[in-house]
């Protein structure tokens, strides 16, 4: 009897997680959270044939959940829905939480959820943040930027501490996504700017004007598919760092290259 609790502790400790959740945040705007949710979001459906994926579009605004309902099918689906957020625009954590804890509950094949959220969230309002398995914090190359980051990686280890308080759970994994970078020597200016805070900085995406037209419903899909291919191993390593998320936590002391 005590062997077989031993060995179905064993198994579940070693079984993989059956549903891995990422959001897009910044309190920043226009930093690229839609743009790489939906490179996320696309990549993870064409990578993982045997998985399903669920977008869930957090801003009113609404500009990935509408770009990318023309893929969805059995295995993509894409959630827009207002009982998410409260009238003020805030999260509505308890039902993103009920949301998150149902999946879990009832998964038999593995599910990536996928959050892309607005700009002026603050953790402080979103304790919905520490049912995440990662938090991807996209950010540009300047000051201003990376001024708002900072604050943002703050609140969010202010909202972790609080937690801990409480809870002995592990905090999310933090990652920070450069973004809209021009040059090697600015992503090396940015990490240099972030490297005493406490998360992992993730590859550099660069610039480029094939980004512009991400959201745009073409009849051939032909901006989109430009945008996969064009960003193939950027995306490889985007999506391979969701699926295998157990090699991350928990959080390094100071920035941490991926
Ligand atoms: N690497 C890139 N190169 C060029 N343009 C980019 C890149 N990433 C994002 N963009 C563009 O920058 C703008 C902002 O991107 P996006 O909408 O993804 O940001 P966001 O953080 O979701 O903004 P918001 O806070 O308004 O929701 C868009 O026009 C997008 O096409
Ligand atoms: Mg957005």
């Amino acid at each position: 009897m005590f062997e077989l609790a031993e060995k179905t502790a064993e198994l579940a400790h070693v079984r993989p997680k059956l549903c891995n959740t990422a959001i897009f945040a910044n309190a920043k705007g226009g930093v690229g959270k839609s743009t790489l949710a939906l490179m996320m979001s696309l990549g993870l459906a064409t990578r993982h044939p045997k998985a399903d994926v669920e977008l869930i579009d957090l801003d009113s605004q609404a500009t990935s959940s509408e770009s990318l309902r023309r893929f969805a099918n059995h295995r993509f689906t894409v959630k827009n829905d207002d009982n998410l957020f409260l009238a003020s625009g805030s999260p509505n954590n308890g039902s993103i939480i009920n949301h998150i804890e149902t999946v879990e509950a009832h998964r038999t094949k593995q599910k990536y959820i996928v959050f892309d959220s607005p700009a002026g969230n603050e953790p402080g309002r979103s304790s919905f943040l520490l049912h995440c398995d990662v938090i991807f914090v996209p950010t540009s190359v300047s000051d201003a930027d990376i001024f708002a980051t900072r604050k943002y990686l703050l609140s969010l280890h202010q909202l972790f501490q609080r937690q801990r308080k409480d809870y002995d759970n592990e905090a999310p994994s933090v990652v920070i996504l450069p973004n809209l970078v021009d040059s090697r020597a600015e992503f090396n200016e940015l990490r240099q700017a972030l490297d005493d805070c406490p998360a992992y900085i993730g590859q550099p995406l660069y610039y480029s004007p094939l980004f512009r037209r991400a959201f745009r419903a073409e009849d051939d899909d032909g901006n989109v598919r430009a945008l996969l291919r064009s960003n193939d191993a950027y995306i490889e390593w985007l999506t391979t760092t969701l699926a295998e998320l157990d090699r991350l936590n928990p959080n390094p002391d100071k920035l941490f290259q991926l």
